[in-house]
């Protein structure tokens, strides 16, 4: 194992289609008109040095040590700043320029601090590299005249340190933090000696920035630096992995020392993320080996018993004996099983394959339930496939960006600086959201318009936007004629058409002007390339799924499809919803979403699974809950899933969980959820396992196992070991074999493998005979269901109103630093940023109950009460109140309603009638929470000690 060292070009590589050569070194070499002579120069392997540049960043031309000559031109041109051409003939080394670049470097190190063996960056510092290169063997200038040896430290944020005394005032640092995250937390103060870098804070921790860790990514020395490199050392091998966290689905490579990770390093060929990263992946990775982990299997008769821990065979053989004797008594029927979207694709098959082949029911299903399945269904109705039609890269060529009940810079911060680096470019955005979220204004960033609907009107808002479209003579006729189907346009169109539609009568639902929607409108068609991104804010409503198709009704009516930079595109939640769903984990569809009663498809599985499978659906997770409840439903398998904490209405959640007699969790940690279990089996972390993950541009990547799992079993393991104790063995050695059979058993997947994956790095599905390397852009030249579907997407305004006794609107969303319910990010050093959930409430409605900064407030639904501290803040409108979810204790859940989507039971999260006001006390349940919650990290600290 050796560690993986990615080429820096020093500038990026050009793709103009137009070729020059040139001759480097007596060598010709070819290249893409545009590329830089440093770039052109590394393709053939010759390395120029540089300091200033780097191929991440626009060259910047400042440290002059890049110094080539080139024939017929006067001087040493910088080669990182001067373009490649047709017959150059270019020098890189004789004794001009050895000697120019030994003075540059010699001014560079003789302000620089000469501690080389005790330098964290030892080993891996450009600076040493760069004076190793130039052949620097003295420094003529002392250290007795002015220097900057003294600089100061910032050890403020939590993950790296910045050393002032060993800057060399590069700007790379800057560059990274505007080019590529966007954030423009930092600056060059001062002028020629007295430069340096400074962030518009105090320090780090209290500047704008966002600790993408670009900068230190960038740092040619060791200014910036990882602080676990500087506890650690440098590491000794690495491997490319996937960010167990969002929807993104970033490429890192793990660099450990033996089986500790040194730190996570964003990988520049992953295609989804390109080298950059977010807090969360880049840093927050502690959550792995948090001594909170439960690493031994446990089982009790009783919820009110203590855990025992016991050996695998043992809990497999308890769980399946009580899983055999629950069906003996109450059915077949009576036992299900909740599969993970933060588990790879192979577990989440295997777990499917367990339920419909071991239990014989189709009682599966996903937390997707409670995020983005209204956007298979929606999706899958309008245009044929459950996913988005784009990949990443398409947002570069994007002209309207339309924003839709998501928020990029917080929830899916590495596409939110793509999206970003696109509008800096002059793409116009509209945004469409109750809230001012940060796209709205962010530095060079401004939305043309800013619709700030009120939760639950997304449909109202879509209907009005088409309605404009369609009066004006905005449509795309020609796309409509050639691509969609006429009678269902036709009837849309009349639909759509009618006043009931216009912008001036959605007025009163949705709260926007009707002037403002008009112009949006008429920006979205006229724009150019338009391209829809939306998130939970569309989807987790009682008419998610209508919205979703209203979506996909704009994007056929403006022609916005089948090419770059346009399209439909979900923002998925979790590393792996959209590999989830992919997964057959529905009760109703199998692996590529076909239907269970589809004959031909379940004659398939049934002949190589050599079992015969049901043909009716299975139950959702609410059905389960509710049959529970009812006493029907016995058994659950959830597998790292807190339904607990992150499914809606807890205290309906908490009395199916009661009702139950077996309830398995497999989790890091002893989750909310494990406090009803009678089964614990530990879990795998994603550093533990080979598997894929695949994200929201359908995007199948590798994740690799870097350490032996905690608890000795993969989570595939897990499931086979239990599957086995049932009477249903399954054999894998590895999970490329589980990828093999999902590649036999899904048309979609036919042509992925893992040898496939080493060779290609990612695939994104469809992956076929026909689309062998995989599918980018989806639906280029016929919809896959053959003609794209237009559907009437009537208003059906939701139960939850505001009212009388509950004012005020209550929606949630995500904040950067956590992940979700916090399991993994509560357990790191996240939790300086956000240590608790907060209701974020408008001046107006704060003052008009006599709320002030951080006072707690009691937020009441009918459906239940907990308390928060308020954030007054003009984000809001209002008569809307906001808060996130990643605390137990906070929870958010508690007071959400049991509303869900017609089409497919997604929770209407984003919709709460609610009332606020001052409160010295926490809710009942709030207390309860409390109590159990320490008796729940008692226990798991003990058996942490006692695996120790
Ligand atoms: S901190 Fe690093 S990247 Fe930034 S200017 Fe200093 S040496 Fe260059
Ligand atoms: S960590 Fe990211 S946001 Fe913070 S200063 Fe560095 S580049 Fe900017
Ligand atoms: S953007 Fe998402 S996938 Fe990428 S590093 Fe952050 S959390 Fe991980
Ligand atoms: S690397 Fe070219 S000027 Fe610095």
């Amino acid at each position: 194992m050796s560690l993986i060292k990615e080429v820096d070009y020093g500038t990026k590589l050009a793709t103009s289609a137009t070729m020059v050569t040139l001759t480097i070194d007596g060598e010709r070499v070819t290249v893409a008109q545009g590329t830089s002579v440093m770039a052109a120069a590394m393709s053939m392997g010759t390395q120029i040095p540089k300091l200033c540049a780097t191929d991440m960043l626009e060259a910047f031309g400042s440290c002059r040590l890049c110094l080539v000559e080139i024939e017929g031109r006067r001087g040493t041109p910088a080669s990182c700043t001067t373009p490649a051409e047709n017959g150059m003939v270019v020098h890189t080394q004789n004794d001009r320029l050895a000697k120019l670049r030994k003075g540059v470097m010699e001014l560079y190190i003789s302000d620089h601090p000469l501690d080389c063996l005790t330098c964290p960056a030892n080993g891996d510092c450009e600076l040493q590299d760069m004076a190793g290169a130039v052949g620097l063997r003295e420094v003529r200038y002392g250290t007795d005249g002015a220097n900057h040896l003294d600089g100061a430290k910032d050890e403020s944020n939590p993950y790296f340190s910045f050393d002032e005394s060993k800057c060399i005032v590069c700007s790379r640092c800057v560059r990274a933090c505007e080019e590529v995250q966007g954030t423009f937390a930092l600056t060059i103060q001062g002028r020629g000696f007295d430069s340096k870098v400074a962030s518009a804070g105090v320090d780090f921790l209290s500047s704008e920035c966002v600790s993408c860790g670009a900068c230190v990514q960038a740092c040619p020395t060791a200014t910036l630096s990882e602080k676990s490199i500087i506890a650690m050392g440098q590491p000794e091998h690495s491997k490319v992995t996937t960010c167990a966290y969002c929807g993104v689905g970033c490429s890192f490579k793990a660099e450990m020392q033996g089986e500790r990770v040194v730190r996570m390093v964003p990988f520049k060929d992953g295609k989804a993320n390109e080298g950059h990263s977010c807090v969360k992946g880049r840093f927050a990775y502690g959550y792995a080996t948090s001594k909170d982990r439960i690493t031994k299997p446990m089982i009790r008769a009783a919820i009110t018993d203590p855990w025992r821990e016991v050996s695998w065979d043992e809990a497999f053989d308890y769980a399946a004996s009580e899983f055999k004797r629950i069906q003996a008594q109450y059915g077949r029927d009576s036992v299900g099983a909740i599969t993970s979207s933060r588990c790879t694709n192979e577990e989440v098959f295997v777990m499917q394959k367990l339920v419909r082949a071991g239990f014989g029911n189709n009682n599966v299903d996903t937390c997707a339930r409670v995020c983005h399945s209204p956007t298979g269904y929606g999706l899958k109705t309008t245009f044929g496939t459950s996913a988005g039609t784009q990949d990443f890269k398409s947002v570069e060529k994007s002209d309207v960006i339309l924003v839709i009940g998501a928020n990029p810079t917080d929830a899916h911060p590495v596409f939110a600086s793509r999206m970003k680096r696109r509008l800096r470019a002059g793409a116009k955005l509209i945004v469409v959201d109750p809230r001012r979220i940060d796209l709205v204004k962010s530095p060079h960033v401004r939305a043309s318009y800013h619709l700030p609907l009120l939760p639950g009107s997304n449909v109202a808002m879509i209907n009005a936007l088409a309605h404009v479209i369609v009066t004006e003579g905005l449509v795309d006729e020609a796309f409509v004629r050639e691509r969609c189907d006429i009678a269902d346009f036709e009837n849309w169109a009349r639909f759509i058409a009618s006043e009931e539609n216009a912008p001036e009568a959605v007025e009163s639902i949705t709260g926007v002007k009707p002037a403002d929607v008009r112009a949006a409108a008429r920006l979205f068609a006229r724009g150019g390339n338009g391209a829809i991104y939306y998130g939970l804010g569309v989807t987790e409503h009682s008419q998610g799924s209508t919205m979703v198709m209203g979506m996909a009704n704009l994007a056929m009516v403006t022609g916005n499809l089948g090419r770059e930079g346009v399209g439909v595109n979900p923002l998925r939640g979790q590393n792996n919803v959209q590999g989830a769903c992919d997964m057959g984990s529905f009760p109703h569809e199998f692996s590529g979403y076909r239907h269970v009663s589809d004959e031909a498809t379940r004659d398939m599985f049934e002949q190589l699974w050599g079992v015969t499978l049901d043909h009716e659906p299975g139950m959702r997770i609410p059905n389960m809950l509710d049959e529970a409840v009812g006493g029907g439903f016995k058994g659950l398998y959830v597998q790292g899933e807190d339904i607990a904490q992150s499914d809606p209405d807890t205290k309906h959640v908490v009395a199916g969980l009661e009702g139950m007699e077996c309830v398995i969790v497999q989790d890091l940690f002893l989750n909310e959820t494990a406090k009803y279990a009678h089964v614990f089996f530990p879990g795998a972390s994603f550093l533990e396992k080979d598997g894929t993950f695949t994200n929201a541009e359908r995007r199948i990547n590798r994740v690799r196992k870097v350490m032996a799992p905690m608890a000795g079993l993969a989570d595939w393991e897990v499931t086979l070991g239990f599957a086995k104790a049932l009477g249903f063995a399954m054999h894998y050695d590895h999970p490329s074999e589980i990828m093999d059979e999902i590649a036999q058993l899904t048309p979609t997947f036919r042509n992925v493998s893992y040898a496939r994956l080493e060779e290609l790095g990612s695939v994104q599905w469809p992956c076929t005979e026909a689309a062998p390397t995989g599918t980018p852009i989806m639906h280029v030249d016929h919809f896959v269901r053959g003609k794209g579907r237009f559907m009437i997407t009537q208003y059906v305004p939701t139960e939850e109103r505001a009212g009388p006794l509950f004012p005020l609107l209550l929606t949630t969303g995500r904040i950067l630093t956590q992940y979700n319910v916090g399991a993994q990010t509560r357990r790191t050093l996240n939790n300086v940023w956000h240590g608790e959930d907060v209701l974020e409430i408008h001046p107006f409605d704060a003052e008009s109950r006599g709320v002030r900064e951080g006072d707690l407030v009691a937020l009441a639904s009918r459906i239940g009460e907990v308390s928060l501290h308020a954030c007054i803040t003009d984000r809001m409108q209002p008569g809307v109140v906001y808060t996130t979810f990643h605390h137990p204790n906070s929870g958010a859940n508690v007071v959400t309603t049991d509303n869900s989507d017609w089409a497919t039971n997604c929770p209407e999260y984003k919709v709460t009638a609610v009332q606020v006001r001052r409160t010295n006390y926490y809710s009942s349940w709030q207390d309860q929470d409390r109590e159990t919650g320490v008796s729940l990290r008692r226990i798991a600290r003990e058996a942490a000690d006692a695996a120790e």
